[in-house]
């Protein structure tokens, strides 16, 4: 991965369908937050957007979220694996637990509030393309001018590409998706590495956008 700085031990990034999630996020657990998440805040922080709305798909551990509230976010969490709650709910602090809502729902069955940032690490790929479909266009609709989406996509190179329930894109689909808004960064991972379940391919977009301030439509 480009820029993803070492941690040790290596947190693993995913699993296919079928992974025992709660098993996963007793692996990853007490990692540092993603390099996309802290790329984005960064991101977040340049473009003045101060902490208001944020939703994270896909929350797993709940590493991100717990950053996002400790960061004076109002945070909705959405992750159908219960065990994603269970986790999510046990490590956060009492003093910010009101401004977090926890929804153990599919991203494309969630009814998203507005928002004005939203992080979705290693998760969108476990959509297929219709449920993904249906995710995308509420989170578009959903984005607030000024907002911030940071989300990561799998590509056709990837080890795990043609997997059934999953969903692999090449850079030219990426970039498709983003029409209207502002690419603030776009970087592709392609290389071995390291996952839950051993060694494997990582073709990987990371992307951050924003919803150009004063925007309408
Ligand atoms: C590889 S884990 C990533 C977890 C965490 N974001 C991280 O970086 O460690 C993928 C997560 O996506 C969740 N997930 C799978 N299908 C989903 C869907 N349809 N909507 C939302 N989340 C989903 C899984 O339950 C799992 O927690």
């Amino acid at each position: 991965m480009p820029d993803e700085p070492a941690q040790e031990p290596r947190a693993p990034k995913g699993g296919p369908p079928g992974s025992d999630w709660a098993a996963f996020y007793r692996s990853t657990i007490g990692r540092e937050p993603r390099p996309l998440f802290t790329k984005g805040m960064a991101a977040v922080e340049a473009a003045g957007v101060a902490p208001g709305q944020a939703i994270e798909i896909g929350f797993g551990d709940g590493r991100e979220t717990l950053a996002l509230l400790e960061a004076g976010w109002r945070v909705l969490a959405i992750d159908p694996a219960p065990a994603a709650a269970e986790v999510l709910q046990s490590q956060v602090p009492a003093q910010v637990a009101g401004r977090l809502e926890i929804r153990s729902v599919r991203a494309e069955d969630a009814n998203l509030l507005p928002f004005d940032l939203l992080y979705a690490g290693y998760s969108l790929p476990f959509l297929g393309a219709a449920a993904f479909g249906r995710f995308w266009n509420a989170a578009r609709h959903g984005l607030r001018p000024g907002g911030i989406l940071v989300v990561n996509f799998f590509g056709p190179r990837d080890s795990w590409a043609g997997r059934e329930g999953m969903r692999f894109i090449d850079v030219d689909a990426v970039r498709r998706l983003f029409d209207g808004l502002d690419v603030l960064a776009l970087d592709e991972e392609d290389q071995d590495g390291d996952s839950f379940l051993g060694p494997k391919h990582w073709h990987v977009f990371d992307v951050i956008a924003r919803r150009p301030p004063g925007s309408t439509g």
